[in-house]
């Protein structure tokens, strides 16, 4: 499913739209595309649709950012910065991808395959000055959401 994305405002909207849909269960999303393509951008409307105030930065140093809004948590990942897998380890991951968290991920690939298989990727490329989001479903979670997806 492709989506074109005109502006800010569109992935922003992207973003909001998604975490309103977002099943009750853990729901892990990766954000595919280059740098600025808008993955954090589009962490940032699902967050804020979420009832999320302040800042969304990609937590490119920190690797993993813990936002609880409304009644869930939300982990936002950046591992561009990982240089090892392994240090995948360190984080604990059993203690994000439990529960009924929502896991947003930037740069998965760079967790290798330590990381659980994603609910619904989504990739994010550049369209000369716009952008447009390809959306993936990969579970039936994520199925019935790009279902519901009205845009
Ligand atoms: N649909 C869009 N069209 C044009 N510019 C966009 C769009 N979505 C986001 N942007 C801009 O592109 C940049 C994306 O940055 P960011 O979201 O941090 O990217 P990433 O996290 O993928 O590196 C921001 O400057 C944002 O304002
Ligand atoms: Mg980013």
């Amino acid at each position: 499913m492709k989506i074109h994305l005109a502006d800010e405002a569109a992935t922003l909207e992207l973003g909001k739209f998604i975490a309103k849909l977002c099943p009750p269960q853990l729901f892990v999303i990766h954000l595919e595309g280059e740098l600025g393509a808008g993955k954090t951008t589009f962490s940032r409307g699902f967050l804020r649709a979420l009832g999320h105030k302040g800042n969304v930065k990609s937590p490119t140093y920190t690797l993993v950012e813990r936002y609880d809004v409304a009644d869930r948590t939300v982990f936002h990942f950046d591992l561009y910065r990982l240089s090892d897998p392994e240090e995948l380890d360190y984080l604990g991951l059993d203690d994000y991808f439990s529960h009924n968290a929502i896991c947003l991920l930037e740069w998965a690939k760079q967790g290798g395959e330590l990381l659980p298989q994603p609910d619904l990727v989504i990739t994010f490329t550049y369209q000369q000055h716009a952008r447009n989001a390809d959306l993936l479903a990969l579970s039936p979670a994520a199925i019935t959401l790009c279902k519901n997806l009205n845009i």
